[in-house]
């Protein structure tokens, strides 16, 4: 089976506090923390960007998740290798033409390669970057479409989820967008086991039992 890993979303947090705000997240049982990289171009909003990363680097270990909408991903390989960033999911729809140098340079970096589609792409767009040398280690399902917190996740979704469980029974499968204690049963039984959730966690009077719920739901 593989591992439930609950990464709570930054994007719903007190920016001007963020290490304290990781640090409530870790205290409540999170895995990962999910860093939303958005550059204003691949998607109509902007966040952060490797200066973030490395200075958040300088008050936790934990593994960060970064999750880049960005439109040209390979530009970020270095800064955010530099950074300390410990994963590196870009969009296949922004890397049509150079997934192979993107996943070689990710690597050669010492972070772990992702993949995300946003809800028209279809799953089948993803499959040639699991097979061969340069493949990647997690595909993130997007469930709303990307650039906010706090919308509405979609359920048709999830048989993208389910078609790539099938073929890929150890690979790490990742939800994004309106996750929380009402939907995570949908994500899980389909077979995601990465779980990624903003306003659902941050806006609970009791993150920790909304991060074990979801954690309980995965390892059924
Ligand atoms: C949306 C981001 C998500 C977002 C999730 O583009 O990729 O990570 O923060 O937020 P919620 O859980 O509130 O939908
Ligand atoms: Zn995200």
């Amino acid at each position: 089976m593989v591992k439930a890993i609950i990464a709570p979303s930054m994007l719903s947090s007190d920016f001007a506090n963020l290490a304290s705000e990781a640090q409530r997240m870790l205290n409540c049982g999170a895995d990962w923390l999910h860093m939303d990289i958005m550059d204003g171009h691949f998607v109509p909003n902007l966040t952060l960007g490797a200066p973030v990363i490395e200075s958040l680097r300088k008050h936790t270990k934990a593994y960060m998740d970064c999750h880049l909408m960005v439109t040209n991903p390979l530009d970020y390989v270095e800064p955010l290798g530099k950074a300390g960033a410990s994963g590196f999911t870009f969009h296949v729809e922004a890397s049509r033409d150079n997934w192979q140098e993107l996943v070689q340079r990710i690597k050669s970096k010492g972070m772990k390669p992702g993949v995300s589609l946003k809800p028209g792409t279809p799953i089948e767009e993803v499959y040639p970057l699991l097979d061969g040398e340069n493949s990647v280690e997690l595909v993130l399902v997007m469930t709303v479409e990307p650039g906010f917190g706090g919308q509405k996740f979609m359920p048709e979704m999830m048989d993208k989820v389910r078609t790539l469980r099938k073929k890929y029974p150890l690979l790490d499968i990742e939800v994004d967008g309106g996750l929380g204690p009402s939907t995570i049963e949908a994500a899980s039984s389909a077979g995601a086991n990465c779980v990624v959730a903003g306003s659902s966690v941050f806006g609970a009077p009791d993150p920790a039992q909304v991060i074990s719920l979801m954690r309980n739901s995965v390892e059924e």
